[in-house]
């Protein structure tokens, strides 16, 4: 059985690899932020020289895009640099280091889901420094994988969804950005489907990984709502109202406008296939509203 080292444990996706994995009987080892600070060369490798696995699986990231765009030097860091080190060691080692990426390394102006082959273009620091992560992930051996997701929801960390469930509970409108398309894709669809990547899965590369289906921001909080009130919440707002994402005055960084991501290497490769978003969206919600997650 390999042993998975997961970083970035803390957060939304780390959290729900190390929780499904473990729940299927891998011997899982996780860190979050305070047990393996990224971006301390020393203190990486003094960390991971010292452990046995197989699989080191890299979801530590500085992630808000704005806060990237005005901290630049650290977004480097952390997301190019200590994702260059990490690999660097996993090489080393003999072992497969999986790095999370995402669909912002796209510009956003393709008039199709985005392939593995397309050539990245990113227009903000974020994207930038993921993918300078990316470049040196792939050159440091050929067992190791990119993996990039797409607006990624799950239990361990409120994201987009949640806030828009949470605001209709208390508000009695709410809108969402009308003119940016991708893929919503749940941490525990990811859990399930690079599964087979950890060891079964030979060589490496680029892969994108995401529920089926394109949506705007409006479009998956519309259903979101849809599948709150179906769950018996008391919604006040059961409508989302568009906006234009130039309305945003709050955004700092410049987004890309269409970046769903193609998942037929996934399923030619994984041998399994992502589960159509609306239908991942409902399960979600329903479980969470049945644990009692938003209150009114
Ligand atoms: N969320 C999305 O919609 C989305 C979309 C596309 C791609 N992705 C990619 O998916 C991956 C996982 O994202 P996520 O949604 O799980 O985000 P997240 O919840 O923000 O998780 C990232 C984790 O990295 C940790 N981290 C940040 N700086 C660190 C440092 N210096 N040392 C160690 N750990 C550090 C964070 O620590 P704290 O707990 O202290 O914050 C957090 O736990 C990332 O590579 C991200 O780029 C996410």
């Amino acid at each position: 059985m390999a042993k998975i080292v997961i970083l970035g444990a803390g957060g939304r996706l780390g959290a729900a690899l190390a929780r499904e994995w473990s729940a299927a009987g891998e011997d899982v080892l996780s860190f979050d932020r305070k047990g393996l600070p990224l971006g301390d060369a020393d203190i990486m490798e003094h960390m991971l020289n010292q452990l046995d696995f197989d699989v080191l699986v890299n979801c530590a990231a500085l992630t808000n895009v704005d806060y990237c765009e005005t901290h630049a030097d650290e977004a480097f860091r952390i997301n190019g640099i200590a994702a260059n080190e990490a690999a660097l060691i996993c090489e080393q080692k003999g072992a497969r280091c999986i790095h999370i990426s995402t669909d912002y390394v796209f510009d956003g102006k393709s008039d199709r889901p985005y392939r593995e082959v397309d050539p990245p273009a990113p227009l903000s620091v974020y994207g930038a420094s993921k993918r300078v992560g990316e470049d040196a992930v792939l050159a440091a051996g050929s067992r190791h994988w990119v993996v990039r997701v797409a607006w990624v929801f799950g239990p361990a960390r409120i994201s987009f969804l949640d806030q828009i469930i949470s605001r209709a509970l208390t508000e009695g409108r709410v809108d969402a950005v009308n003119d940016k398309w991708s893929s919503p894709t749940h941490t525990g669809e990811v859990a399930k489907l690079l599964w087979p990547f950890l060891r079964n899965v030979p060589g490496g590369g680029v892969l994108h990984v995401a529920n089926e289906g394109i949506c705007t921001w409006q479009e998956y909080g519309q259903w979101a709502l849809d599948c709150a009130l179906a769950a018996g919440l008391p919604l006040k707002a059961t409508t989302v109202g568009g906006v234009p994402m130039a309305a945003i005055k709050a955004f700092v960084a410049k987004r890309p406008v269409y970046t769903p991501l193609d998942t037929t290497k996934l399923t030619q490769i994984g041998r399994l296939a992502p589960r159509p978003w609306k239908d991942a969206v409902e399960a979600y919600v329903r479980s969470q509203a049945a644990a009692g997650v938003w209150v009114s």
